[in-house]
């Protein structure tokens, strides 16, 4: 069950478009890697050239140090879970679990116990004589995981697998695939349009963006030290402003996070008023706050329920901003700066344009 992978230079153009552009990367021995990414970047494209359903046009996949390019889909020891089900629907919940070992040879006494311990690993005991038809979507898409890992894969590939599935039946199935792949010490590429589920799935995450990984790490560096503006506004929320350059040059956009950003109240027609508190939400222990700039921009902030009560904010309050950790991406070309800025207090006042 676990096997390192390294994917090498893949590119792959379908017609005139470039789907996927030089794309490398690693996955370690049981580790569990998400893939996020909008609509349309190419993640499952990705997937299917990993487990030989698709060709690359350049580039190679290597399993455990060998080479996959001439290795058939069959061949490669890949478990791949669509979003889709795509169960067989005239089998019983057992011969789809059974239907991979048994195109293995494996043995009638062998697959039986395999699909008696994989039921019960995917928690579905008791199921395997009902037909898809009869399962609702979260147990489908048991089966379909069961039913990949019945092969013993060296790797799986799961292709937002829950898409389909509402909110706190997604939680419980994403938590118990979580619990699976460690103690399986399975290695695995999971891809999700979900922030939060790629947190919950990947020891690391990959940020992909328009056919390649703009970047890819632990969770915590893509939120601290996003590499570019993409990975910096598609992890977590960030406000775009602009500010004068430190260096008196033209004015630059940088991104602040709402945490970084805090508000003090300025007492009536108060100097250095630049904002004003035009709406706030309750999330629970903290609560987000929108200031209307002089510019006619929003940014937003988080407090704590606490403070806010304490500092009796209210609708229409004139405030000034004190911001931290400043990010500025120095344009096309040029993105993969990543630096940290704490603008003074006295030059924020009134810095903004
Ligand atoms: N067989 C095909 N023929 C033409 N274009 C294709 C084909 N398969 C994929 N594409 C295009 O390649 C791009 C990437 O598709 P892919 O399915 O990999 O995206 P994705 O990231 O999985 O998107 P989603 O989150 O919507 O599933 C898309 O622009 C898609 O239209
Ligand atoms: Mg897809």
């Amino acid at each position: 069950m676990r096997a390192k992978m390294k994917v090498e230079g893949i590119h792959k153009s379908i017609g005139k478009d470039q789907i996927i552009s030089d794309m490398s990367f690693e996955l370690g021995e049981g580790e569990s890697l998400s893939i996020l990414g909008g609509s349309g970047c190419g993640k499952s494209t990705t997937l299917r050239i990993i487990a030989g359903l698709t060709d690359q046009d350049k580039g190679s996949i290597y399993i455990d140090g060998r080479k996959m390019d001439n290795v058939p889909a069959s061949k490669r020891k890949i478990g791949f879970v669509f979003q889709d089900y795509s169960l067989f629907p005239h089998m019983t919940v057992e011969e789809n679990i059974a239907f991979g070992p048994r195109m293995m040879g494996i043995s009638r006494n062998d697959r039986e116990k395999k699909v008696v311990d994989l039921l019960g690993l995917v928690g579905l005991s008791g199921y395997g004589k009902r037909r898809p038809g009869q399962l609702s979507g979260g147990q489908k898409q048991r089966v379909a995981l069961a039913r990949a890992l019945a092969i013993d894969p060296a790797l799986l590939l799961l292709d937002e697998p829950f898409g389909a599935l509402d909110a706190r039946i997604r939680k419980a199935i994403r938590r118990d695939l979580r619990r699976m792949q460690r103690e399986l010490g399975i290695s695995m590429l999971f891809v999700t349009h979900d922030q939060k589920e790629a947190f919950e799935v990947g020891d690391r995450i990959a940020i992909m963006n328009e056919g390649r990984f703009d970047q890819v790490g632990l969770p915590r560096d893509l939120y601290d030290h996003p590499r570019t503006r993409f990975v910096a506004s598609f992890i977590g929320s960030m406000n775009v402003i602009t500010v004068p350059a430190r260096d008196g040059g033209p004015p630059m956009e940088v991104m602040v996070r709402p945490e970084d950003v805090r508000v003090l109240k300025v007492a009536d027609g108060g100097k250095g008023t630049f904002g004003t508190l035009i709406n706030y939400m309750f999330l629970g222990s903290q609560i987000e706050v929108s200031i209307l700039l002089g510019n006619g921009k929003a940014v937003q902030s988080l407090m704590s329920k606490e403070r806010f009560i304490m500092e009796g904010f209210r609708r229409g309050d004139g405030v000034r901003l004190k911001m931290r950790h400043l990010r500025y991406f120095n344009g096309p070309g040029q993105e993969g700066v990543d630096g940290t800025w704490t603008a003074p207090e006295k030059n924020i006042n009134g810095a903004l344009v």
